[in-house]
């Protein structure tokens, strides 16, 4: 295929053959659990690549020929508990390299600081990363010349195309907890109920933020790690951060 041609980013559907990136860890682990007959839980919020993950192992295990024993074998594993498996983010410098691998200029130092850069504002985010690899390409295209596009244009398209995905997701809440949303967004990693950070963010008493991150986190908006929460969604996270309202 010419890399240079079509547009070959993935943002329905499941991510396979070329659009598939990083996991190599997560796919040893779950051919190696389900050789051992050891059901695996696997965990994320949506978008995250569970389902494409699954796809990729369920293809290369039936390729090594074992797709019946794992999926089939009622003997060797309905009685044992599952191991959990979070899936994360890939690792940010894969998903650089990963987009500058889909176009043509690996030796185009300005693509390649734009894809790096990309792959930051993403967080490798695997949804992000296809959906930033997709705008990337129809603005390169565009505009001829990757000195005419900024990461801030690719984000730009990608808030354009999530909005009403967006929109939807921020209605769900309500006014307060998208207030402590908007704080754990802008301001990750924080003591939520510390006063510094109840003033920083004109949020109301530390009883009621304490019952707003528990329903965000519940519902999938933030993830706690790190020492504290941040927004499961970088993007939406981004978004919501520096909209009015
Ligand atoms: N390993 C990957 N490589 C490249 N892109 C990926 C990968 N995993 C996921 N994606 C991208 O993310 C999108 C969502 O992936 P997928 O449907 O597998 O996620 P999911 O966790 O099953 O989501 P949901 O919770 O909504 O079912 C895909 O369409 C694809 O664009
Ligand atoms: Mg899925």
């Amino acid at each position: 295929m010419d890399k240079g041609s079509v547009n070959s980013f993935k943002v329905k559907g499941v991510a396979k053959d070329l659009c598939f990136f990083n996991r190599k860890k997560e796919i040893k682990a779950l051919l190696d659990h389900a050789a051992g007959g050891q059901h695996t839980l696997l965990l994320a919020p949506r978008r995250f690549g569970k389902s494409s993950l699954l796809r990729k192992v369920a293809a290369l295990a039936s390729r090594q020929g074992c797709i019946k024993e794992m999926f089939y074998d009622k003997k060797r594993a309905f009685y044992q508990s599952a191991i959990r498996m979070d899936l994360g983010f890939a690792p940010v410098d894969e998903a650089g390299s990963y987009l500058l691998s889909m176009f043509d200029t690996e030796d185009n130092k300005v693509a390649a600081s734009l894809c790096a850069e990309l792959a930051q504002m993403t967080k490798g985010h695997p949804y992000y990363v296809q959906l930033a690899g997709y705008c990337l390409w129809e603005l390169y295209r565009a505009a001829g010349d990757w000195k005419k596009v900024s990461a801030q244009d690719v984000f730009l398209m990608i808030y354009d195309l999530e909005r009403t995905t967006f929109e939807n997701s921020i209605s769900l809440l309500t006014p307060q907890q998208r207030q402590v949303y908007r704080a754990i967004a802008s301001d990750p990693g924080k003591q939520l109920t510390s006063r510094g950070f109840l003033v920083s963010h004109a949020l109301p008493g530390h009883s009621s933020v304490r019952k707003a991150v528990a329903k965000l986190e519940a519902s999938g908006f933030v993830l706690k790690g790190g020492g504290g929460y941040y927004s499961a969604d970088p993007v939406l996270g981004t978004w919501w951060a520096s909209a009015v309202g």
